[in-house]
């Protein structure tokens, strides 16, 4: 490798370094609140769940993004990947928020998963335990009807 190859190799892994570092100083608040920290809020509204399983599938595919019990991940306070958690979280918790009875309608919830729009696909390779088999997402659909109605 020639002199010059290797400096500007060096040149690119410091930049990517430095722009890296920039990256966490900057406040996410500072270039949208979508991008803020949602942090977990107390949970105001309890659910009368059909049965433990219905609840427990929720748990597993929905409630990162629409509750506040959303679980962080290793990656979740590394920008700018956590601008956009952040972003499906305050968002998703503005449509739907099992925490606070914000919107709880069965049948939007339905459609969404009989749509494979919900979870979104972006989501599941890191949580495997959301992506539900066909049996587990008619049992969810079924519980989902069953608790909120729709
Ligand atoms: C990775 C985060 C994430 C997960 C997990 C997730 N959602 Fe969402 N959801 C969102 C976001 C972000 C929005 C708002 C933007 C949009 O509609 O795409 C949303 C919107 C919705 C809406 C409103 C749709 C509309 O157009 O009004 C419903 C209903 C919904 N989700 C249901 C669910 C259900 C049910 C599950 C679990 C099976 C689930 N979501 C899992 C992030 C998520």
């Amino acid at each position: 490798m020639s002199r010059r190859v290797r400096i500007i190799i060096l040149s690119i892994i410091g930049i990517g370094i430095v722009g890296f570092v920039i990256f966490q100083l900057i406040p996410a608040s500072s270039i949208s609140a979508k991008f803020a920290t949602p942090g977990n809020p107390p949970v105001t509204h309890t659910i009368p769940w059909d049965s433990p399983q219905t609840e427990q599938l929720a748990r597993s595919a929905c409630f990162d993004c629409h509750s506040n019990e959303t679980r962080a991940m290793w990656y979740s306070n590394i920008a700018p990947v956590s601008w956009l958690v952040n972003k499906d979280v305050n968002e998703g918790r503005q449509k739907l928020n099992f925490s606070t009875g914000r919107h709880l309608e069965g049948d939007e919830m339905i459609e969404q998963i009989q749509k494979g729009a919900m979870p979104p696909a972006i989501y599941l390779p890191m949580h495997p335990e959301a992506n539900l088999t066909a049996a587990q997402k008619q049992q969810l659909i079924d519980g989902l009807q069953a608790t909120f109605g729709g």
